[in-house]
């Protein structure tokens, strides 16, 4: 359980409402897990007439890293914060860790570790205390309990920092403090809400590293982000919410492939060559300046398979190919008609 919800005077919600966006727990295993680590049908919560998730459907197989992609206000922490138990949604049912977010809260809450949008440690505290703090409360006791809090604070470079009072921490060390109090209940499932923010490059690139290391070693991975290049270099899995529903969902190759744009380029070394490939490649636009050839495409292997077959037949050989794909910016804006900005968000 988490420092928020191991006392057994407290009870969720409530207990957790002073953190809003805090660590929910984190347990020792994940019994009754299945290949799907979270699955999640029809999930719906509003505040008020305001509704904040307009039915969810999820799957977030074992072992992976799935990402909820979306700007400011779009839902994502209200997601993690259902599928972590801290509030009940109205509607729609979860299964975590293969336990009912309703029917089994007390088995989610153990399989589980939660790392909130904001970085929930305590100020007053080192960053030893703050471990050691989650280590007793997992009653880890004190041998075990010294040795997994000083091996975190290694793997996660706070070492030199561990007796220091985190007040005096630099927002990225807090982050990476935050992180390390989610792994030392050892959890197979991890949520992360937006866990790269605010860090410099090279935290964000540590944190990734983290993260990575995690997964292979088995751990599932629910990550919110606004970063697309995040969510494209650590996601199996991509869902792209905004204003409370999944506007796309597939692995960052599909959804680069849903937005007009994709396109192969083929350079040649002489006009003819260009002139007699643009006549077989149809729908294909030469540009005899710099000797190249645009074809549209889905920027997948099959099509590029296609048209190299189709040059073969022609004998004709381009000195150079390259396939161009959209990035995740494009998805974004393609998909739901807005750029991934907190302005265009309202
Ligand atoms: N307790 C609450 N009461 C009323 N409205 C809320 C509450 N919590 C969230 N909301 C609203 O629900 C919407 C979604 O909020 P949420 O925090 O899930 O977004 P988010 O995608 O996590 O955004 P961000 O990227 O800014 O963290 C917002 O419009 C927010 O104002
Ligand atoms: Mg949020």
């Amino acid at each position: 359980m988490s420092r928020h919800a191991a006392s057994p005077a407290q009870s969720l919600p409530g207990a957790v409402s002073g953190t809003c966006q805090g660590r929910v727990s984190a347990g020792d295993d994940a019994g009754g897990m299945t290949n799907t680590a979270i699955a999640v049908s029809g999930l719906r919560k509003a505040y008020g007439d305001k509704v904040v998730l307009d039915g969810i459907d999820l799957d977030v197989p074992a072992g992976t890293v799935f990402s909820l992609l979306g700007p400011n206000g779009a839902g994502k922490t209200t997601t993690v914060n259902i599928l972590t138990t801290l509030i009940r949604p109205d509607g729609g049912t979860a299964r975590v860790a293969g336990h009912d977010i309703a029917a089994g809260t007390k088995a989610v809450r153990s399989a589980i570790g939660v790392t909130g949008q904001f970085a929930a440690v305590d100020e007053l505290l080192t960053g030893r205390e703050n471990l050691r703090l989650i280590a007793d409360l997992k009653r880890l006791g004190p041998g075990k309990g010294g040795r997994v809090v000083t091996q975190l604070l290694e793997r996660f470079d706070l070492a030199e920092s561990a007796d220091k009072l985190v007040s005096a921490y630099s927002g990225g060390m807090r982050r990476k403090l935050d992180l390390a109090m989610t792994l030392v209940g050892n959890s197979r499932i991890i949520f992360l809400d937006e866990p790269t923010t605010g860090l410099d490059p090279r935290s964000r690139r540590t944190m990734w590293d983290m993260i990575r290391h995690l997964v292979a070693g088995g751990v599932t991975m629910f990550l919110t982000t606004q970063y697309l290049d995040e969510a494209d270099q650590l996601a199996s899995q991509i869902a792209v919410l905004d204003q409370g529903r999944i506007v796309a969902h597939g692995t960052p190759a599909e959804l680069k492939r849903q937005v007009p744009g994709s396109h192969v380029r083929l350079q040649f070394t002489t006009v003819r060559e260009l002139d007699a490939a643009a006549r077989v490649v149809p729908g294909s636009t030469r540009n005899a300046e710099d000797l190249t050839l645009r074809v549209p495409g889905d920027g997948g292997i099959q099509s590029l398979r296609a048209l190299l077959a189709r040059l073969d037949e022609y004998s004709i050989n381009p000195e150079d190919l390259s396939v161009h794909t959209p990035d995740l910016d494009d998805v974004f804006l393609a998909l739901t008609g807005h750029p991934n900005t907190e302005e265009a968000a309202r």
